[in-house]
């Protein structure tokens, strides 16, 4: 049972405000959670609370750790940790406008991890329960844009899957690697930039074109001497050049509608090896995102700002035939068990689950633990560079050395 919850203001990865938390239990076991917060944030995500007014340009927790010292611990208090999640619901609905989806995770994630130092047992394993921990396939960052990279380009990733990678360790081996040859690649090429890392660790380059992008990445995968080993996946989070009814990708100076813009990215998977694309049109494009799963089949279609981690909007893309994939963010959803729900409802549909990372993260690396421990297949948490980032690897690393598991392994076999 939950004997103490404490809450404070702690900062990620840009310098912001966020909401760390401890939950102590009854036999005195303890742990501590922080929470990460979104750039790109979609508008159907749970709520996450920010204080507003000067501080930190309004951007503060204090008041979402007021509630989780104040209503949530109130709710927890006294409960047996395995119906803390439960508890946590019952203070406010999702999508935790009142409390707060950032109070809200903090001590979901906070309490799990109790459970888990209670039994003795690392998250993941408290997660699987009897069942196999999974090392998921990563997808990594390489080149940036959007709202991570200062709109250096107009999508917001370019990524690599080291889809023949026969271990977890190889598989960050040669992503490293791609990441290094493109940086040398791209400096060579006169981009002085490639010195400098976007939000999530990858290379920030002013490009004329989002195809450059995709071709200094194929590039780089060359120059490691990867090719046919490691493939591309994209995240356009589309949602964000979505204006005024037109799809405007500024850095080339073309507007283009939904048809065109999945031409283009037709166009892309043609000429290379593109094994997934995540948000290529916007949140509410559901008549968009219904073409593209027609134009795109053989591709990974990963739905991020369009489901949310949210169970009824997945429902909606799994009766409408829309993506194939969903990226899973807990802080999307709010609650530990409320985003593993996700991940069962989209096996049950046979889509392909990703869990990820935000743009602003801390070094607290328990997603690492949610992805294996829940059997996902796929991770994705930024670049190889900076340590917000190789927590998240270096945790999965450790996983690997230290825990019996098996690899999610090629491509063909992550489902
Ligand atoms: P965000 O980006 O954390 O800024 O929303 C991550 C993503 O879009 O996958
Ligand atoms: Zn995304």
């Amino acid at each position: 049972r939950v004997r103490e919850v404490r809450g404070w203001e702690a900062l990620d990865s840009r310098g912001r405000p966020t909401v760390a938390c401890r939950v102590t239990l009854d036999g005195g076991a303890a742990a501590t959670a922080t929470v990460p917060s979104g750039a790109s944030a979609g508008s159907h995500e749970a709520v996450e609370l920010r204080d507003g007014g000067a501080r930190y340009g309004g951007r503060g927790v204090r008041t979402a750790v007021s509630h989780v010292e104040g209503a949530l611990a109130a709710a927890v208090i006294g409960v047996d940790i395995a119906a803390v999640d439960d508890a946590l619901r019952s203070v406010d609905k999702p999508p935790y406008a009142a409390v707060g989806a950032n109070a809200v995770l903090a001590v979901s994630v906070a309490a799990a991890r109790a459970g888990a130092a209670e039994a003795g047992v690392t998250l993941a394993r408290q997660l699987a329960g009897d069942g196999p921990l999974l090392l998921p396939m990563p997808m990594v960052n390489i080149v940036s844009g959007g709202a991570h990279a200062a709109s250096a380009i107009d999508i917001q990733d370019v990524l690599v899957i080291p889809h023949a990678a026969t271990g977890f360790a190889e598989a960050i081996e040669w992503a490293a690697a791609v990441r290094t040859a493109t940086a040398e690649l791209a400096q060579r090429r006169g981009h002085d930039a490639a010195a400098l890392v976007a939000d999530e660790g990858g290379l920030g380059l002013r490009l004329p074109t989002n195809r450059a992008a995709l071709e200094l990445v194929v590039d780089g995968i060359d120059a490691a001497g990867l090719t046919g080993r490691v493939g591309l996946a994209l995240d356009l989070a589309a949602t964000e050049f979505f204006d005024g009814g037109a799809y405007h990708l500024r850095r080339e100076g073309r507007r283009l509608t939904a048809t065109e813009l999945i031409d283009e990215v037709a166009s892309w998977c043609a000429d290379y090896p593109v094994l997934s694309v995540e948000d290529p049109l916007a949140e509410d494009d559901w008549a968009g995102w219904a073409a593209a799963t027609g134009r795109l089949p053989g591709v990974q279609l990963v739905g991020d700002d369009l489901f949310v981690t949210d169970l009824d909007r997945l429902a909606r893309g799994v009766a409408a035939g829309v993506g194939n994939a969903v990226l899973v963010k807990p802080n999307q959803n709010g609650l530990v068990s409320g985003a593993a729900a996700v991940v069962r409802a989209a096996r049950d549909a046979g889509y392909r689950t990703i869990v990820s990372a935000r743009s602003g993260e801390t070094e607290d690396a328990w997603v690492a633990d949610l992805a294996v421990g829940w059997r996902a297949g796929q991770i994705k948490v930024g670049s190889t560079h900076r340590s917000e980032r190789t927590a998240k690897w270096n945790r999965l690393l450790e996983l690997a050395a230290l825990e019996d598991t098996t690899f999610a392994g090629p491509w063909k076999e992550t489902r």
